[in-house]
């Protein structure tokens, strides 16, 4: 008799489907063989299904079991295979109704003693459920809020193949989980920008790097608040909308770090040390797993000391800043995450810190200081849009107990400019904000006047910008302008655009 199950797997953050198919023959030698690139984890799965249909009560008969994933082409990984491979075991073996688990989408690992246990990328799994016109959906208890964010797909979740095996029978009732959409208003945040004193200039680069989802640097001497700046980003962004939330959802559930949450609904910040290792920044691994690049999509990525990280991982992000993904190649086998996140970084202006501050004196030789700027290369530091210098806070103005700018003031005046960039690339999908714009787009809606064209021009000349640095500079113009409530880019914009990238250091 042969069993046939729907399932799925997942590549990337995208569900594929697999069509199981279970063939068991009273016949001939006990065995058990599968067929169709099943690898690591599916493998296993042999001894972790027998025993648990043993646990469950169910007895096997002494049979040649031939098991099937398709398509043979593609790689099956992972422990979610478990649960349809088990429930198509019992079809095969007539211990369930023939047909049982017909329209049935199953996902889910069993332990040994038939418990169903949590696996990643349930959320993939039930988008692909629902986009198979699946009746409904069973899954690990753990998992079922995650795949309740489906709207329209019944999800129940379960704690034993047992259970399972008695509701695909008709012996047990259940009622799925209820799909409620979630309320994504801004979270409260234990930081805000009115505790920042003075760096009001660093504040303003950071209202336009957030209004128009550009990528920032600071630089700066130790202990002027760079840090304490990156870590208020969050408070100023818009909440995240209920797709954002799904796309972002998507990369924490593949990457086993979703644990029993449904969905995410904070933007992400993720700060990383310069210790940390390439796959963990980027992404990659046997099995590839989302990066810090990718688990900051839609939100910021915070690299902290950006001169003390190995080159080569700086390097690899030159891809995910230019694209808004990141690629990862393994074996025959090419995986895509998207990495669409503000990047925040922050670095001294030198070794020992000091350079340029004028309460303190630097120690360190020009050649020091050439090789520590010259770790992050060109290209690298090119595709950063806005270069902002923090320096120290004056005593005074550090003890004035003058509050500054809040981050409630910031967010409106955000919120405002990105709903003029909504309207404005309506039409245009791929495109969220003024960072995204390329190629003609970019012409036709960041277009100077007369006179910010010819400051543009002495601007390019005299600060030897690139080309890339040019179109980075016409997006921030738009951002500015954007702010400024104007319909074109004016020379005003342009000049504060331009005042964006050009560290004091490298000032006439
Ligand atoms: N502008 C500022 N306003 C208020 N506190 C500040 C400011 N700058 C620095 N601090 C204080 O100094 C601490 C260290 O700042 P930090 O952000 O870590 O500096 P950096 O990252 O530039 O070395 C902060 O936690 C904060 O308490
Ligand atoms: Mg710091």
């Amino acid at each position: 008799m042969i069993a046939r199950l729907c399932c799925g797997g997942v590549q990337g953050v995208e569900g594929f489907r697999v069509d199981l198919e279970v063939e068991l023959v009273r016949r001939g030698l006990p065995a058990f063989v599968m067929v169709g690139l099943a690898e690591g984890a599916v493998r296993e799965a042999r001894e972790r299904v027998l025993a648990a249909v043993r646990a469950g009560g169910f007895r096997l008969p002494p049979a040649r079991v031939t098991v099937n994933f398709a398509p043979a082409d593609r790689r099956k990984e992972g422990s979610a295979y478990d649960l349809p491979l088990a429930v198509g075991l019992l079809c095969a073996a007539e211990l369930l109704p023939e047909g049982c688990a017909q329209g049935w989408f199953l996902a889910g690992e069993l332990s040994l003693t038939g418990e169903l246990r949590a696996v990643p990328g349930i959320l993939p799994l039930a988008l692909l459920a629902r986009k198979e016109g699946a009746k409904g959906m069973i899954v690990p208890a753990a998992n079922a809020a995650e795949a309740a964010a489906v709207q329209g797909l019944p999800v129940y979740g379960m704690a034993s193949l047992g259970e399972v095996a008695a509701f695909l029978a008709g012996a047990r009732a259940a009622s799925p989980v209820p799909f409620v959409r979630p309320e994504l208003e801004h979270p409260a945040y234990p930081v805000d920008f009115a505790d920042v004193r003075g760096q009001e200039h660093a504040k303003r680069a950071i209202e336009i790097a957030a209004a128009g989802g550009h990528n920032l640097l600071f630089v700066g001497p130790p202990g002027s608040g760079k840090s304490m700046l990156a870590r208020c980003i969050p408070t100023v962004l818009p909440p995240l909308t209920f797709e954002e939330s799904l796309e972002v959802t998507k990369i924490y559930s593949v990457a086993g770090r979703l644990g029993s949450h449904g969905l995410i609904l904070e933007r992400p910040f993720l700060e990383q040390h310069p210790t940390a290792s390439e796959i963990a920044l980027v992404g990659g691994g046997a099995i590839p797993r989302p990066g810090a690049v990718s688990l900051a999509h839609r939100g910021v990525l915070f690299l902290d000391e950006l001169p003390e990280y190995p080159r080569g991982a700086l390097e690899v992000l030159r891809q995910p800043l230019e694209t808004g993904e990141v690629t990862i190649s393994r074996s025959a086998q090419i995986v895509t995450f998207p990495a669409d996140c503000m990047l925040v970084a922050a670095m001294n202006p030198c070794p020992c810190g000091y350079l340029g501050d004028p309460g303190h004196e630097c120690v360190c030789s020009p050649a020091q200081i050439r090789r520590y700027q010259g770790r992050i290369s060109g290209p690298l530091l090119d595709r950063i849009d806005m270069h902002v210098t923090v320096p120290a806070v004056p005593y005074d103005e550090l003890q004035s107990g003058r509050p500054g700018t809040s981050s409630a003031v910031m967010r409106e005046r955000i919120a405002a400019a990105r709903a003029v960039q909504r309207e404005r690339y309506r039409s245009m999908p791929g495109c969220r904000t003024n960072a995204d714009l390329a190629g003609r787009a970019l012409s036709v809606w960041c277009e100077p006047d007369k006179a910010g064209q010819a400051f543009l021009r002495e601007a390019v000349h005299n600060l030897a910008l690139s080309a890339r640095a040019y179109t980075r500079i016409l997006r921030i113009a738009r951002t500015v302008a954007d702010l400024d409530g104007c319909e074109h880019v004016e020379l005003r914009h342009l000049a504060e655009a331009v005042s964006c990238r050009v560290l004091d250091r490298d000032r006439g």
